[in-house]
């Protein structure tokens, strides 16, 4: 949710930033700017749209300048303008600063400011923080300035600030959203994620919840939430850069889906050994396994749903009850777990605010937590008790894909560890397991086929996603899919509910994606399959290879899953491709859909 770069070293700052806003403009794309801090002041450039636009209107900045800051934006106060794009100023325009987050008692703020004679331009909350900075002498003296603002400001925000005549410093203040400092040589970088700034070091500090960071070309200064000086320990990232461009691929969520087999050979890497699961390359203790009586998953969008399917598996492999819930509810619904609930937050970014905010709720409540992430150092990853990194890579698209499938790779592996550890091993499904990558790939070889079904289902301003037990969580995720890039209107049904209401939709040529996989609840799905196409609808069957008789012509496609219980992987497959292809033939913008952002740092 906005993404924020700085630089401050002894080479020209304005290819570097624009290029770590490419890099972060997963995190939104509905403006872009830069600050640089010029000899005669702070020269800025900002504009509506994406930073491809923004790079139209840097002729006019100063060269060689070292010191800078931007912004892409996924805006929350204030409709995507110029005049709202950031970074935002003063009213003499020296100062200049960048904000990731809200800022929540801005309104007070604001009509203070305005008394005190400063004169603002936009609508967005952001803007007081320059008037503050100039209000508490941040011309003169920016660091100072900061300290006294960050005690004004509520909210979970990240901001970045510079100053006219202070060209040797950015001001880094983190509240909540991420920020991380990367260290170079005779340069630091600044940004809200670490593929900013890859090309130039992979070495980087992570600023804790609180943090204040004064840096420069040489030096870096932290300062915890009581004020008090601190080093933070620099980490090593191991991402390459080239995972995260697009590498031939027309799109980024092309590219990812396509790499799936190969980040779940790496999710499972060294975590099964023989028969059995290695817990502890998961993050967890043994000992643990045996102790946790139910589970809570909670969890956002794509990670809600391979939550759907997690509960499934261990419900039906460990026999422990398992809740999922959305975490923009659970945090205030007031939830009453059991004890002995393992609260397990899962989330790709492991910046994602609800999600973050529920793992607290339960910190607080002293249960335990674990979080299941692809973001190595990420605030969710921890704030966990423990952590499981899913290792698909960095996943640029704002629709989740590898992500999605590795996550739920990971809820199988706990499934069957906590299986065994309760005596119901299943050194089976274990071995299975192993094989997904292979049976990933020799479905790609085929996949082209699906372009078809996607061009005509890009035809239809609505569909709907059918499936029963398992089949209906991975519907769950084939319908936000096919919404998010295509816009087509599509909702997910379990199969059996449809004519409870929703069957009066069903009129002529409707199309519905049909998803069966599970051998044991075939009859019934494929009755529901049979009202439907009484009423006309057109059927997209997504089926396993055990299935192909009863399907005929109205399979578009088979996995050949195992097992039942991991076909959810395999299957997901063919819906991001219906999505993709149905997207692209509709012309719209895949990797960056209208309204989203990659990372949904505010709640
Ligand atoms: C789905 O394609 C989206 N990108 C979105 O639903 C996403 O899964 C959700 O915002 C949660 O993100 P997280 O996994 O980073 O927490």
């Amino acid at each position: 949710m906005c993404g924020i770069v700085g630089y401050v070293g002894d080479q020209d700052a304005l290819p570097i930033l624009v290029r770590g806003l490419k890099r972060l403009e997963y995190r939104g794309y509905d403006s872009a700017g830069v600050a640089l801090v010029a000899p005669a002041g702070v020269a800025l450039a900002k504009s509506q749209g994406k930073v491809s636009i923004l790079e139209t209107r840097l002729n006019l900045l100063p060269d060689s300048t070292p010191c800078g800051i931007a912004h892409t934006r996924w805006a929350t106060h204030g409709a995507p303008t110029d005049e709202n794009a950031h970074p935002h100023s003063d009213c003499s325009g020296q100062i200049a600063v960048v904000h990731n987050g809200i800022v929540e008692n801005y309104a007070d703020l604001r009509q203070e400011l305005i008394a005190k004679g400063h004169h603002f331009i936009s609508e967005t909350d952001s803007e007081v923080i320059p008037h503050l900075l100039e209000e508490y002498g941040g011309t003169e003296d920016l660091l100072t300035a900061a300290q006294k603002t960050e005690l004004r400001l509520q909210g979970a925000y990240a901001f970045l600030a510079v100053a006219a005549g202070q060209p040797d410093l950015v001001v880094a203040v983190r509240r909540a959203s991420p920020l991380i400092i990367g260290l170079g040589e005779r340069a630091n970088y600044i940004a809200s994620d670490f593929s900013a700034f890859l090309d130039d070091t992979h070495r980087a500090l992570i600023l804790e919840n609180g943090d204040m960071a004064a840096v420069s070309a040489r030096a870096v200064q932290v300062w915890d939430a009581a004020g008090d000086a601190v080093e933070r320990e620099p980490l090593v990232i191991n991402w390459d850069i080239r995972q995260a461009e697009r590498g031939g691929y027309a799109h980024f969520m092309l590219k990812e889906i396509m790499e799936q087999p190969e980040a779940w050979a790496d999710c499972l890497l060294g975590r099964i050994q023989g028969d059995g699961i290695q817990v502890e390359s998961m993050g967890l203790l043994s000992e643990n396994l045996t102790r946790w009586r139910r589970v809570q998953i909670v969890a956002a969008g794509t990670a809600y749903h391979a939550g759907l399917v997690g509960k499934a598996l261990i419900e039906n492999l460990a026999g422990i009850p398992v809740d999922v819930d959305v975490a923009s509810e659970f945090r205030y619904r007031h939830p009453l777990l059991f004890p002995e609930t393992l609260v397990l937050a899962v989330s790709q970014s492991g910046e994602t605010a609800d999600t973050l905010a529920s793992l607290y709720l339960a910190k607080e409540q002293g249960f335990p937590t674990y979080a299941i992430t692809n973001s190595v150092g990420s605030t969710l990853a921890r704030e966990a008790d423990a952590a499981g990194y899913t290792y698909a890579g960095p996943e640029i698209a704002v629709a989740s894909t590898k992500a999605y499938t590795t996550q739920i790779l990971m809820l199988s592996l706990l499934a069957l560890a906590l299986a065994a550890a309760r005596g119901r091993a299943r050194p089976d499904l274990v071995r299975q397991l192993a094989l997904l990558p292979a049976l990933g790939e020799e479905w790609l070889e085929e996949s082209e086929s699906l372009r078809d079904h996607a061009e005509r289902l890009a035809k239809s301003d609505q569909m709907f996603y059918i499936g029963r037990g398992i089949d209906y969580a991975v519907a769950m995720e084939g319908q936000l899919k096919m919404k998010e890039i295509s816009y087509i209107h599509a909702e997910a049904y379990p199969a059996g509910e449809l004519k409870h209401g929703t069957l009066a939709l069903i009129t002529s040529g409707v199309p519905v994606v049909a998803i069966a996989t599970q051998p044991d609840l075939a009859i019934k799905l494929w009755s529901n399959v049979a009202e439907v196409k009484a009423r006309g609808a057109s059927i997209y069957g997504v089926i396993d290879h055990s299935q192909r008789r009863a399907w005929g012509e109205d399979a578009i496609t088979e996995v050949r899953s195992p097992s039942p219980f991991l076909a959810p992987v395999l299957a997901a497959m063919p819906l991001q491709l219906l999505a993709y292809w149905a997207a692209v033939a509709r012309g719209e913008d895949v990797d960056k859909p209208r309204n989203l952002a990659k990372s949904v740092t505010v709640e």
